[in-house]
């Protein structure tokens, strides 16, 4: 065992111990970063720039910062805005306004030490970071950090089956294309998300819907434990046992708790192919969609294997799409009767396939990457009326915007179903404050794509717009409800705030005990911090 690892180790036994006795220094008040860095084998008086640090201005912080870690690690792991891997990297994105964003370089972690070092380095040079698993978020800066270090997973890509096939553990540089297909011939699964580009790590971090949700609930509360690089460089292992606090905070926390190295997750037993796919009617279809919507969220219980995601776009007219699965490679389950009753469907791509397939079709041009992207969402009550409302007033709003370039609009209805709801109170709960007595919900995604940046904030506020009245309608039924889908939010949206007030403050509770010094929340600005929304006032 090298000095570093044995250190770290004696260290975390330490900081259990400190943890039990008085919760508020899990990080010594009198931390001393230089002195963490020499525990990860890193001599800052042997790296001259961050040596004589104290005579440079904050503005070169992050140039310090990347020339350092570059002299740490070497090129293989720095990115540095001249290099063709540095472009091809930012270029990855999955929205046009993230790929905008240039950070002062990439740095490519290969084990958790790596990772560790990087967050000391950035305390030390105040230099602010980010960081990228699939670089799906919808959030500009919300995985990428303009003159900053952008820290990149990629080679963290570990996936591993336990000997009793119960637990995949994998690492953060992975999509669920990586996951499902690795997996595959082992006939296990685990829950995540469903199209195959999109991270493993927003995704679990924020709740994560599944095709396999309402037999299994969401992907945060099917985590078993996590290793955590915390504020103070520590690794440690987060689980229901250990860190409990930590463990639920994560579950639905996003950004906020420190850097995930690794996902250790429930296997699923999967039967080799299901089926699923895509079916397009046109509006004469849209309210037997809306009812057979209704009806498979409201029995969700008597048979959790089916999975739907109800859109409606526009295509120079109006057009509904309908995501349907069944976890079983059976076309013709009893309980999508209804939906398989509705005929006319201008194209039909439901077929028998493996969930990695099923992930890649649903990743064609839907996708839309490259294009400007915004994501708003809320729930109410699953409300056949407030359904058809809500999708009603997408239509009428929508021709504020249909002429915007290349503009690709749809609001999607999903459900958390009651089994989602149950299962979000298992291993302790999580933080999303859902309550299995409020359910089912339905959950509303207004997806936005389109192409030139002048048109960013009349479609925000076509998307603010469809929001206000929506939620409107639902309180005007008593129908609605505060949360807030991280995975799916807009900047203007407060997320942590609809998780309720007590989850809220147990939060900065929790932050305050392990990072007092709000690294998560100030160094790593992006995404959604535990007070306010990213953004304040909309254009
Ligand atoms: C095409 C598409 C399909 C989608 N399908 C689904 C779906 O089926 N189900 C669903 O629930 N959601 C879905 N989403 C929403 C998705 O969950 C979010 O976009 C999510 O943020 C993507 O995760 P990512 O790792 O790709 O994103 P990133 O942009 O890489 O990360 C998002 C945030 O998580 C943080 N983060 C990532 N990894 C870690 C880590 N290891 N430790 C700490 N913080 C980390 C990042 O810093 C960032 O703030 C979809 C989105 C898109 C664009
Ligand atoms: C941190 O430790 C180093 C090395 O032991 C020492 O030189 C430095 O003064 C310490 N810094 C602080 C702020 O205590
Ligand atoms: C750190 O590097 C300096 C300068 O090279 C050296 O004098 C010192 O002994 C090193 N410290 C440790 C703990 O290795
Ligand atoms: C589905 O179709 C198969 C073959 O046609 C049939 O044997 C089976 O009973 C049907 N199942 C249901 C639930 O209708």
């Amino acid at each position: 065992m090298s000095t570093s690892t044995f250190l770290k180790m004696k260290f975390v036994a330490f900081a259990t111990l400190i943890v039990c006795a008085t919760p508020q220094t899990f990080e010594p008040v009198d931390f001393n970063i230089t002195e963490a860095l020499l525990d990860n084998g890193v001599n800052i008086s042997a790296i001259p720039e961050l040596s004589d640090l104290t005579t440079r201005s904050l503005l070169s912080g992050c140039v310090t910062a990347c020339n350092s870690l570059q002299l740490i690690f070497g090129d293989d792991q720095l990115d540095a805005q001249s290099e063709s891997t540095y472009s091809a990297f930012v270029n990855d994105y999955w929205s046009a306004q993230q790929r905008e964003i240039i950070p002062q370089c990439v740095f490519k972690p290969e084990k958790p030490l790596d990772v560790s070092t990087a967050v000391l380095v950035s305390r030390l040079t105040k230099c602010p970071f980010a960081a990228k698993s699939g670089g799906h978020s919808a959030v500009p800066g919300g995985s990428n950090i303009a003159g900053g270090i952008t820290i990149s997973f990629e080679k963290l890509n570990k996936i591993a089956l336990s000997s009793d096939k119960k637990t995949v553990s994998f690492q953060p540089g992975h999509t669920w294309f990586d996951i499902y297909s690795a997996l595959e011939k082992d006939n296990v699964a685990v829950i995540g998300g469903r199209v195959a580009s999109v991270g493993v790590g927003g995704l679990t971090l924020g709740g994560g819907i599944s095709y396999f949700s309402s037999v299994y609930g969401l992907a945060c509360d099917n985590v078993e434990s996590y290793e955590l690089v915390t504020a103070s460089g520590v690794i440690i292992t987060v689980s229901q046992n250990s860190f409990p606090d930590l463990y639920w905070a994560l579950r639905g926390g996003g950004n906020n708790f420190g850097i995930v190295t690794q996902f250790n997750v429930a296997a699923i037993p999967r039967a080799p192919t299901m089926w699923g796919g895509m079916r397009t009617y046109l509006s004469t279809e849209f309210p037997a969609l809306i009812e057979a919507y209704y009806n498979l969220g409201m029995n969700a219980k008597k048979d959790g294997k089916a999975h739907q995601i109800l859109s409606f776009g526009w295509g120079g007219i109006e057009v509904a799409q309908v995501e349907l699965e069944y976890a079983d490679p059976i076309a013709n389950a009893s309980i999508l009767a209804e939906y398989n009753g509705i005929t006319g469907a201008i194209a039909d791509q439901t077929a028998v396939r493996s969930l990695a397939e099923l992930t890649s079709l649903l990743d064609g041009p839907a996708s839309g990457a490259g294009l400007r992207q915004a994501f708003w969402t809320w729930s109410v009550k699953l409300d056949k009326e407030l359904a058809t409302i809500t999708k009603d007033i997408f239509f009428e709003e929508l021709p504020a915007v249909v002429d915007a370039a290349d503009i690709l609009p749809a609001v999607s209805l999903q459900v958390l179903t009651d089994p989602i709801l149950e299962k979000t109170t298992t291993r302790g709960g999580n933080a999303l404050g859902l309550n299995p007595q409020d359910g089912p919900l339905m959950n509303v995604l207004v997806a936005l794509k389109w192409s030139n940046s002048a048109d960013d904030d009349r479609i925000n506020e076509f998307a603010a717009k469809v929001k206000e009245r929506s939620i409107a309608a639902a309180v005007a039924k008593g129908k609605s409800s505060p949360y807030l889908y991280m995975n799916y939010a807009s900047p203007w949206q407060d997320v942590v705030a609809g998780y309720g007030s007590a989850n809220q403050a147990r939060l900065k509770v929790i932050s305050k005990k392990y990072d007092p010094t709000g690294v998560f929340e100030t160094l790593q600005p992006g995404y959604f911090k535990l007070s306010g929304a990213p953004k304040a006032t909309l254009a």
